[in-house]
């Protein structure tokens, strides 16, 4: 050019290969609004992203073809939430061969397979912190309120809600809430643990059959995520019982309901899963090794993981964090 500038403004073209296990999952759904949203500020910047988004309605198998078809469609990067977590050897063969980059996100694989290849990295949380907090959070009110002993026998009779078998933060989260519950001086009686698959329409069936066998002796519900715990607020709004007879309960996730029904009393805390970062990493990464740069490996553990900061919500800050949405990305980029 006449300046001495020999750069064209001609957007860079990205096609990013989006592979979720079930677009069904609230949080999930939450997670891919925001990348969608990320990708187009990305637009601003001068990329023109092309984004396919894929549903493997929980099977592996469906996932290992939809992506070997948006490799077969030339997508430069891939992001794979995979269907099991324990089985990504089929994707990683076949990105490797195309030397297409993944960046798994929302259900870790174990480390010796991310470990396979230099291109493959995650995004999501450090599990074990939720659970922590869920318990601290928990004990914390427990401690604080002698009417969560309804029966004052000195015990806390509790159902612990679980996500589903086999998942990274289903299995961190029930036995780190636990543990910390203890930890903190809380005495512990298990009812039972129900597996409800994070869904709120199974934890509600579960729950209302747990009502029916202990009426008004379940003093605390631990969930492994806000739809569940949604799921037993639900089955206690529809029992009829009067507040005072409901149990304490809490969840994971931040969801905007969640934080409502901590408002409204129905729950007594929830932990942040912030997917506003994690979207935001997501699309800074999928620009990042798509102009092939020199990652920061220092910020990310081991080079390869990216774990966004869980942060607690209860009835102290809830409303920092009712409707504020855009805001609850506190650690940003
Ligand atoms: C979330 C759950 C979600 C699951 C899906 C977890 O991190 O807390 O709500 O169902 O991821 O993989
Ligand atoms: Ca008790």
């Amino acid at each position: 050019g006449a300046c001495g500038s020999e750069k064209k403004e001609i957007p860079k073209q990205i096609y990013i290969g989006v592979a979720c296990y079930d677009q069904r999952d609230t949080f999930l759904g939450e997670l891919l609004e925001n990348f969608k949203r990320e990708c187009r500020t990305l637009e601003k910047r001068g990329y023109d992203i092309s984004l396919t988004i894929m549903d493997a309605a929980n099977s592996q198998r469906t996932q290992d073809d939809q992506v070997q078809e948006m490799i077969g469609n030339g997508c430069d990067i891939l992001c794979v939430n995979l269907a099991d977590r324990t089985d990504p050897s089929q994707i990683i063969t076949a990105a490797q061969e195309h030397d297409i980059p993944i960046i798994f996100f929302n259900r870790e694989p174990v480390e010796e397979d991310l470990m396979q290849w230099e291109k493959l990295y995650y995004v999501g949380c450090d599990a074990e912190q939720s659970g922590i907090m869920q318990g601290e959070i928990a004990a914390e009110y427990i401690n604080s309120h002698s009417e969560v002993d309804k029966n004052k026998d000195g015990k806390i009779q509790y159902v612990l809600l679980e996500g589903e078998a086999g998942h990274q933060d289903a299995i961190s989260r029930t036995e780190y809430s636990v543990k910390t519950l203890m930890k903190n001086d809380v005495i512990l009686e298990k009812l039972s643990y129900q597996l409800a698959d994070w869904n709120r329409g199974q934890a509600e069936n579960r729950m209302n059959r747990l009502i029916s066998q202990y009426g008004k002796e379940i003093e605390l519900v631990m969930s492994n995520n806000d739809e569940m715990a949604l799921g037993a607020v639900e089955a206690y709004r529809k029992a009829g019982y009067a507040r005072e007879d409901w149990p304490v309960i809490f969840g994971i996730d931040g969801l905007e309901e969640a934080l409502e029904a901590v408002k409204a009393g129905e729950m007594q805390g929830s932990i942040l899963n912030d997917r506003v970062d994690q979207a935001k990493e997501m699309a800074k990464m999928a620009v990042e090794l798509f102009e092939g740069e020199d990652f920061e490996q220092e910020s990310l553990k081991e080079g390869r993981y990216y774990f966004s900061e869980y942060q607690k919500v209860d009835g102290s800050n809830i409303d920092e964090y009712l409707n504020a949405e855009e805001t609850i990305s506190h650690s940003g980029m």
